[in-house]
């Protein structure tokens, strides 16, 4: 039974104030909002009948996917099976994983990693097979990488040649969601240097990414504001889960923006972390020491760090030697150097960073949302595989096991097509100047919502986010409107996390610091036609049974 309660109560449909019935239409079967892997999967398994383009917000490879470094996580050697895999998905999610959605990710894993390769992905091979590595909560290497720690890069190279160019929409921006009367998604306002602009597709699906930029010390590159999630919930769609937010223990400790990654894949190889006295940070704290889940490792880092008043600790990767750290980690070398640190003789500076959303839309094994016509996938989605907790590795798997199910979906008819229309609707000049409130924003969610929070600096953040209502203000630019959507999602991260009165995965109250059987359940958050945003706790496995048959739209 879900227990539901008023989240806030006023937002409003539309950060734009405009009626896209004056706006040029184009007509397409698909709109795939985002160009990771996810969008990019989906484009890749479409059949060649169908009309679709792939929105990119900036440059297509500005978002998440190219900086990916660890890998690609599959159960592929002949000592692992998909049933391990499972077991360390779930031990690492803290009781909130569903197992449904995790059996999926983890047995079509192998058909992910034959997917890339048949798309021109290049894999690491050690002796003729996939060379793979250990990353933290893996009871065995099954890590495949590429380029050394440029996984990411090397995927997203292989995926974007599978996609004509021309059907890649890149500075072209989700504003909203377009319903019809009964609530079908049916396309979208999107704008682009001519303007404001409607695309009608039969499916639109979000694989726009998470929401990093939340907060002021993040991995996630600027694209990273959550603009598919809030444009959902806007639109009516539920979201679940936004209270989890992984911080990954280690991320140079340079000032960057983004910060740089320091791969987990390190210490899978053998690097060390250590206090200021050299220390060990993880001895006593948990079996795996430091390739324990990432929440674990993150707060003993924490822990220490506040204990001792430091802002970082390091990581030890000398003992790897020169050749090994730039044949398998060109990227954190270069980092390194860059910065003025030799990781081969010098310990890293090192802090636990944000770096993954691990709620967002909520769907069904097959990618369908709330909202018939709208799929998520990727960072944007809540599939049920990581509950409170990601293991690593397992996001880039996550984008193509579940682009692929959108595919299987849409690949028949769809009604829809057509050519664009030549109009448009420019957007008036500049409006506000957003930067200020947008930085204030990002430093308050660092300091209340970070790897400890208290239900007290939580009211205090959601009683100061309502006072703006930055998520209502209707916007003319690129700037305000991101300002709006990471407003919407911080009073969602914000009022998940002070309702979760317990400890659990990457979410840690001081204030009530052990997992609590009352909640090993789902937060959803739904915004109703007069735009309340209700708050409900729901038992695993429930809500997602109710979502739409993931055939309607077609
Ligand atoms: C890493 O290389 O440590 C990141 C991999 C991930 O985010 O799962």
């Amino acid at each position: 039974m879900a227990i539901t309660d008023l989240a806030w109560p006023n937002l409003s449909r539309s950060i734009v104030d405009v009626d896209p019935k004056f706006l040029a239409v184009e007509a397409l079967d698909v709109l795939i909002v985002g160009s990771g892997i996810a969008g990019l999967s989906l484009g890749a398994s479409l059949d060649s009948k169908l009309s679709f383009a792939v929105l990119a917000k900036e440059s297509p490879d500005d978002g998440s996917t190219p900086r990916a470094q660890g890998g690609f996580a599959a159960a592929i050697s002949p000592w692992d099976n998909p049933a391990d895999h499972l077991l360390d998905t779930m031990i690492a999610g803290a009781g909130l994983c569903e197992i449904d959605a995790v059996t999926v990710l983890v047995q079509e894993a192998a058909a992910a990693v034959g997917f890339l390769e048949r798309c021109g992905v290049t894999f690491e091979r050690s002796e003729g097979s996939l060379a793979l590595t250990l990353e933290g909560g893996h009871g065995r290497a099954r890590i495949l990488h590429a380029g050394g720690d440029a996984t990411g890069a090397e995927i997203w190279r292989g995926l974007a040649g599978r996609i004509d160019p021309s059907r890649i929409y890149g500075d072209t921006f989700l504003v909203d969601l377009l319903t019809d009367a009964q609530g079908t998604v049916v396309g979208a306002i999107v704008a682009d240097s001519s303007g404001l602009r409607t695309i009608k597709a039969s499916a639109v699906v979000l694989a726009s990414g998470g929401a990093g930029r939340l907060f002021a010390q993040t991995t996630a590159p600027p694209a990273c504001t959550g603009d598919g999630i809030a444009a959902a919930l806007r639109a009516g769609a539920a979201l679940a889960d936004l209270e989890f937010i992984q911080f990954h223990p280690t991320a140079l400790y340079f000032d960057s923006d983004p910060r740089t990654l320091v791969s987990e894949a390190l210490r899978g190889e053998g690097a060390i972390l250590r206090g200021a006295h050299g220390e060990l940070v993880t001895q006593g704290v948990h079996p795996l020491g430091d390739l324990a889940p990432r929440d674990i490792v993150a707060r003993a880092m924490f822990a220490r760090m506040s204990a001792q008043g430091l802002d970082h600790l390091y990581l030890d990767a000398t003992g790897l030697g020169a050749e090994t750290l730039e044949r398998r980690f060109p990227t954190v070398v270069a980092a390194c150097r860059a910065a003025g640190i030799e990781p081969s003789t010098d310990f890293i500076p090192v802090a636990p960073t944000t770096h993954y959303t691990m709620g967002g839309v909520l769907t069904d094994l097959w990618g369908a949302t709330s909202l018939p016509g709208l799929y998520a996938v990727g960072e944007a989605a809540s599939t049920g595989v990581h509950g409170a907790n990601r293991l690593a590795s397992n996001s880039l798997l996550e984008g193509v096991v579940f682009a692929r199910r959108i595919a299987e979906t849409l690949n028949h008819p769809l009604v829809g097509g057509g050519a664009p229309l030549a109009l448009n609707n420019p957007l008036r000049p500049f409006a506000r100047d957003v930067k200020f409130e947008t930085e204030y924003l990002r430093a308050k969610m660092t300091e209340d919502v970070g790897v400890v929070r208290t239900g007290e600096h939580l009211e205090v953040l959601a009683a100061e986010l309502d006072k703006g209502a930055l998520w209502n203000h209707k916007g003319s630019s690129v700037a305000e409107w991101e300002l709006a959507n990471l407003a919407t999602l911080a009073r969602g991260v914000a009022v998940g996390a002070l309702r979760r009165e317990e400890s659990r995965g990457s979410h840690f109250r001081a204030d009530a610091p052990e997992p609590k059987d009352f909640w090993q359940c789902h937060q959803v958050l739904e915004r109703n036609a007069e735009g309340f945003v209700e708050i409900s706790s729901v038992p695993l496995g429930s809500e997602r049974a109710d979502l739409p048959s993931s055939a309607v739209g077609l």
